[in-house]
């Protein structure tokens, strides 16, 4: 072929090059996520995490005016509760710390997306992500306390819940709980393929959440699996997930794009804290260049297939595509 063809050819100038992209990476692919505790005036950086923060809920509505100028319209929601105990009670609270937040982040800046992590980690002694017997994590006694906690973000006003816990069944429970309650137009955003992975390190410091005994292998997936994913992704989908996600993201592209091919609803990626970690502790050592490292990383989860990205970037990124 060569030298009539040459590949060279459209990549000589920079109108030529974004002329043929076949990916683009918007604002509106972003999700922030945000962590919020009790107290008042609090804004303490994550030393794991630089740029990213605890915020008490006045804060975190300051934060969210910042985030919405931006162009970002959504953000995850991670509450660290002012007591731990075995169920995690102040999940279930119509005055727990997310049921406060999104009150107070609707007053303030009404149009922001705001969906809710629903899992019980961060709240519970043990920092396993359900209901304890018999030294185990037990799928359906959890199930119940799920759909409370959701229906309990729902009367707070929250536009998407987003389980991450990993039980068996858990959308359904989830979706039938919503429906009774008079919540049929919230939206279930599904962790459905979740692997258990180094890189929630960061997060667990974040939000104190690390499993006091054993790990979470018996919940989330293994990381020598992708077919299993797609079985996790068609079953969610079946009980009634709206969106799907995969996570983490980087060590997972084959599966977001394997989802992205088999699955009719969007695909959402999470890029994770300790993928996020990994890049700012390399750029802020002047190892390589953080910001054009972030955009390859960016945009390769969209090439991938990801319709949304969850990501501690999205500020900055959001800065850079304006
Ligand atoms: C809660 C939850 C975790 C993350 C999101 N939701 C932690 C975990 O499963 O241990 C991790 C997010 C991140 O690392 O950025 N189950």
């Amino acid at each position: 072929m060569f030298p009539r063809v040459r590949m060279r050819r459209l990549r000589s100038g920079e109108a030529l090059r974004d002329l043929v992209a076949e990916t683009e990476l918007r604002v509106d692919d972003f999700i922030y996520p945000l962590f919020v505790g009790h107290g008042k005036g609090v804004k303490t950086e994550i030393p794991s995490m630089p740029g990213n923060y605890r915020f008490s809920v006045d804060t975190v509505v300051e934060e969210c005016r910042e985030v919405w100028n931006l162009g970002i319209r959504g953000v995850l929601l991670f509450g660290i509760p002012a007591r731990k105990d075995e169920v995690g009670a102040e999940a279930l609270s119509d005055d727990g710390i997310v049921q406060r937040t999104i009150r107070a982040i609707k007053d303030s800046v009404p149009e922001l997306l705001l969906i809710a992590d629903v899992c019980f980690c961060e709240y519970t002694s043990h920092g396993h992500c359900g209901v304890i017997r018999d030294g185990a994590v037990d799928n359906d006694a959890t199930l119940a306390l799920l759909a409370r906690q959701s229906v309990s973000l729902s009367k707070a006003g929250v536009d998407v819940v987003a389980p991450s816990d990993m039980m068996d069944g858990r959308i359904a429970a989830v979706r039938a709980a919503l429906d009774e309650a008079g919540f049929e137009n919230v939206a279930i955003l599904s962790y459905a393929a979740k692997y258990c992975s180094a890189f929630y390190g960061p997060f667990r410091d974040a939000v104190d959440s690390a499993p006091q005994f054993g790990d979470r292998k018996s919940y989330q997936m293994d990381y020598r699996n992708a077919r299993e994913a797609l079985r996790e992704v068609a079953l969610d989908v079946d009980e009634g997930a709206d969106i799907v996600m995969v996570k983490p993201a980087l060590s997972y592209l084959d599966v977001i794009r394997r989802v992205r091919d088999t699955a009719n609803v969007p695909v959402a990626a999470y890029n994770v804290s300790g993928e996020y970690a990994c890049l700012r502790a390399a750029a802020d050592r002047g190892w390589l260049d953080g910001e054009k490292a972030m955009m390859e990383v960016l945009y390769s989860i969209k090439r991938a297939g990801a319709d949304i990205i969850i990501t501690y970037h999205a500020k900055d990124a959001a800065r850079l595509l304006k």
